[in-house]
């Protein structure tokens, strides 16, 4: 499936579910505590705190991200890159666990047509209202995870909104790492989307990364973000991100450029038929 036809699907689904379409907010985002934004609900901040009073109790974005956390994986991994778009649903105040996952696990098995059996989850350690939801969609325990503070609690990294959250994981298989699930190896299950359940408010936070919770926001509300180009790479057959139809356009005129050709291009696009059109808008 092509990107442009991944995009359509999501914001066709959520839209249809009773989200309001909202545009990406820019890179360089309206928030003095954030260099870049780094999530589609960076911009509904307020919208989960109670600053605001949200126009629409639901939303979908696609969103233009970049995360300096992030680069030094870049190269690296098959599946980090120096720019990525998040799509994301939002709840403020409205609905939160039960339908933030149903929603997922439908759009993913049905919408996008992943095999149910290479979906793996993870939640939050103490979290079991997540984890019987999933159970009772019918993902076995055998292919659910409990994960720290590190892997399965959200924040933006500043002062805000946070919360446990539950990740959707896609076996790529063996050939790209170790059997054991998400919590063994991230190349082979790799985190496709991440359901944040937004139930607190952080304060600052020390070097090490640890934060003191502040209080419980007014209203629980949900924060989702579905990696467009992993998902790209997983529904093209792609060996990573860059040889997805999002980005193999700029990876060509790279190689020409530089007179080298890359040593894995992915199977589900050839340079045939492949224009800039379908990178990020
Ligand atoms: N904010 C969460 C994340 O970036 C979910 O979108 O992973």
């Amino acid at each position: 499936m092509r990107s442009t036809q991944i995009r359509k699907t999501f914001t066709d689904f959520f839209t249809s579910h009773g989200h309001q379409l909202v545009p990406s907010s820019p890179l360089v985002p309206d928030d003095p505590t954030l260099l870049l934004a780094n999530a589609g609900m960076n911009q509904f901040k307020p919208y989960f705190l109670g600053e605001t009073t949200p126009p629409f109790p639901r939303a979908t974005s696609i969103q233009k991200c970049a995360r300096t956390s992030d680069i030094d994986n870049v190269g690296r991994t098959n599946r980090h890159a120096t720019f990525f778009e998040m799509m994301g649903n939002f709840s403020f105040g409205d609905y939160f666990k039960e339908d933030a996952i149903a929603f997922a696990w439908e759009l993913l098995t049905q919408g996008y047509g992943l095999e149910k059996d290479k979906l793996w989850i993870t939640v939050y350690e103490d979290d079991d209202e997540a984890e019987h939801i999933w159970r009772r969609i019918g993902v076995p325990a055998s292919r659910i995870q409990r994960l720290g503070m590190e892997d399965n609690y959200w924040s933006m990294g500043v002062p805000g909104p946070c919360g446990p959250c539950s990740e959707v994981n896609y076996d790529r298989g063996p050939a790209f790492g170790k059997e054991g699930g998400p919590a063994i190896d991230g190349e082979r299950y790799v985190e496709i989307w991440n359901l944040v359940f937004m139930q607190f408010q952080r304060g600052e936070g020390d070097k090490k990364g640890n934060f003191p919770i502040l209080g419980e926001l007014a209203r629980k509300g949900v924060d989702t973000g579905l990696g467009l180009d992993r998902l790209a790479a997983i529904l093209q057959d792609a060996q990573n991100v860059c040889t997805t139809d999002l980005l193999l356009p700029t990876m060509h005129t790279v190689q020409d450029l530089a007179g080298r050709a890359m040593p894995d291009e992915g199977e589900g696009c050839s340079r045939e038929g492949l224009t800039c059109s379908d990178s990020a808008p």
